[in-house]
């Protein structure tokens, strides 16, 4: 497994707009790191750069130890889940999950026994093994997400990239995949990079949360840590009031009887 750094990062749009300032951000090997800010502070951006999907203004990115500004999204040793499931229509699950190595090339090129291998492997660490034959609008949304998990996992990355994967799915499905989600971190041991606005997913998810408020990082830490310990009032806001509402509104709903 491998640690990814981040080094002084900007990025600059071409209207002008610096949409993440000298970025500092060092992710552990195999941690479980969740970006965590209000829409529009620069979490997509940042993920983005990480994934190749985005060219680096200034600064350097690297991932176990190798700078890899100019590589290509394809040689990073990624894999990337996204909000929307962008899964193929007209292909069975099967095929959508093997679609990525059925398209390497050369040395990379695996055979058709290796592929299936990974699809059953894949499939039952989701428990999509009796799903391979269908089509994606055969699935419910919350199948439909772990096929786009499993498109990601079945190459194996070193890192794992997510970008508010859970967002479309109701309240009961998004807690039910954050466990998943975790477990499968926990399991492979994939360095995870987790991006997000919900509060709730941050803490419970991330072994460390970094926030980002208007492209600038305001605070690094385990999420306990930022709860106890939040470095600024934006923090106070953003995380610390938020939670201690939720837990409020639970104890007027429930009372607070022992
Ligand atoms: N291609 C672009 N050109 C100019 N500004 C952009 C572009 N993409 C995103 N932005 C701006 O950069 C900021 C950060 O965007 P983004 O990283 O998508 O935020 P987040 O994912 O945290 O919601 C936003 O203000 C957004 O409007
Ligand atoms: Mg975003």
């Amino acid at each position: 497994m491998v640690n990814v750094s981040f080094r002084k990062v900007t990025k600059r749009y071409e209207n002008g707009f610096t949409a993440v300032n000298e970025l500092n951000l060092e992710i552990n090997e195999g941690e479980f790191l969740v970006l965590l800010g209000p829409s529009g502070c620069g979490k997509s951006t940042t993920l983005r750069m990480l994934a190749g999907l985005e060219d680096v203004t200034e600064g350097d990115i690297s991932i176990g130890g190798a700078r890899v500004n100019d590589l290509p999204p394809g040689a990073r040793g990624i894999g990337m889940v996204f909000q929307s499931y962008a899964l193929y229509p007209h292909m069975s699950i099967s095929d959508n999950l093997s679609f990525g190595l059925r398209m390497q090339k050369g040395e990379e090129r695996m055979s058709d026994e290796e592929i299936n291998k990974l699809i059953i492997e894949t499939s039952s660490m989701l428990g999509l093994s009796s799903e391979l034959d269908k089509k994606p609008k055969q699935l419910s949304g919350g199948q439909r997400q772990r096929v786009a998990l499993g498109r990601a996992l079945i190459k194996r990355p070193k890192v794992l990239l997510m970008d508010e994967p859970l967002s479309n799915l109701d309240a009961e499905l998004r807690q039910q995949m954050r466990v998943e989600i975790r477990r499968l971190h926990d399991e492979l041991g994939m360095t995870t990079v987790y991006v997000t606005h919900d509060q709730i997913e941050a803490m419970t998810l991330a072994d460390r949360i970094a926030v980002l408020n208007e492209g600038e990082l305001q605070q690094h830490a385990p999420p306990m840590d930022v709860y106890r310990n939040p470095s600024n009032p934006f923090i106070e806001g953003f995380l610390c009031d938020h939670l201690n509402d939720i837990v409020e509104t639970a104890n007027s709903l429930f009372g607070e009887e022992e």
